[in-house]
């Protein structure tokens, strides 16, 4: 079993950085696209053999240092029947959105358990194919919540701020039931077998410190401590995490991954070594020519030569329109260091 990643996760790495990437399994992959002419994408997510296909392919083509599972954060939104689908350019739609504190009171009671169990069937299946570890993941309740409010995608999730600031009781019990849920989820992942989670707040950025303060921050917070005594390392990504470092870092979670905007290493000297840090490449270098790319990678990888606690990604998803051989390029030239 490859080592790094968790070894980078724990702060012990002697060896060179890990390399994973977000979104690394998706639509610039012409095997992905194929699998998608015969299945919808929700198909993919909820047949555990398909989670499997999905999940190895980056593996079997680039050979990364990690797996992150293949699924979606919105598969609790869809556990909790709001009537999500997916439509080619548009993105996730949700038919029922959320609008007031009586829609979260009228939604179902599910049992993740149950309800997911086809996650955890995915997990075991494309377990026993894997020799890197397998990551786990999940929304974080801000952002979870807000793909139900705004019912499809946003970029100033203007419905979701209005209900914060108009009923912030009722956009708490919305946070506090998405995050129980989220636990039992990420419980559920763990006990099918993942080596780590990864809790993904795209949307933190929208929010101003005191709103991230009070509606993102605590449920992390919860989040953290639920599964810190299963000794599984969770990993917190936030666009817009380093205008929040000082609060991110308290939660003390296993490690934080950082967007391209801010300078990784500048960054470090407010994080203790105790905690790894993941990131940053700005997805858009993947759309430079080879030698700019390479360049860039080694710069990253420079920059944070020495530290035992990293781990190289990009500072957000993989775009579709990547070019699939710098995908190639940029793993083969993180692995060839020594
Ligand atoms: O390879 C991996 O990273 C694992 C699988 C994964 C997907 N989504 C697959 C996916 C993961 C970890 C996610 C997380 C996710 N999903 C996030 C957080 C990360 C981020 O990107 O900020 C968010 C916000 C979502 C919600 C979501 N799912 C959106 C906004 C979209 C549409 C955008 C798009 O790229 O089309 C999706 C769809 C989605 N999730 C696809 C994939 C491969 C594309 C679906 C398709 O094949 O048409």
């Amino acid at each position: 079993m490859n080592a790094l990643l968790l070894n980078a996760l724990r702060c012990k790495n002697t060896g060179r950085a890990p390399v994973w990437l977000m979104r690394q399994a998706g639509r610039y992959m012409p095997d992905y696209r194929a699998l998608r002419q015969k299945h919808s994408f929700l198909e993919m997510c909820h047949e555990p053999e398909l989670i499997a296909k999905v999940t190895l392919l980056p593996i079997h083509s680039f050979g990364m240092d990690a797996a992150i599972l293949f699924s979606d954060i919105l598969m609790i939104p869809e556990a909790l029947q709001v009537g999500l689908h997916f439509e080619d350019k548009l993105g996730p739609l949700i038919d029922r959105p959320l609008s007031t504190v009586a829609d979260v009171q009228a939604l179902p009671k599910i049992d993740v358990g149950q309800s997911l169990k086809f996650v955890a069937e995915g997990i075991k299946c494309v377990k026993e194919q894997l020799t890197v570890p397998l990551l786990g993941f999940c929304g974080a309740p801000f952002t979870v919540a807000s793909y139900m409010i705004e019912g499809k995608s946003s970029r100033d999730l203007r419905k979701t701020k209005k209900w914060m600031l108009t009923d912030p009781a009722g956009f708490h019990q919305l946070l506090s039931l998405l995050t129980e849920l989220s636990i039992d989820y990420l419980k559920l992942q763990i006990q099918a077998g993942v080596a780590a989670v990864q809790v993904f707040d795209s949307w933190a950025n929208v929010l101003s410190p005191e709103q991230f303060r009070e509606f993102s921050l605590p449920y992390l917070k919860r989040i953290v401590d639920a599964i810190r005594p299963l000794d599984v390392p969770v990993i917190l990504f936030g666009r817009g995490f380093s205008s929040h470092l000082p609060e991110v870092v308290a939660l003390s979670p296993d490690a934080i991954s950082i967007d391209w905007c801010a300078d990784l290493k500048r960054l470090r000297q407010s994080v203790p070594t105790s905690i790894a840090l993941q990131g940053n490449l700005d997805p858009d270098i993947l759309h430079a020519p080879q030698a700019k790319l390479q360049s860039e990678v080694n710069r990253l990888l420079d920059a944070m030569h020495g530290d035992q606690g990293y781990v190289f990604n990009l500072g957000h998803g993989i775009h579709p329109e990547t070019p699939f051989e710098n995908v190639r390029t940029l793993v083969e030239t993180v692995q060839r260091r020594g």
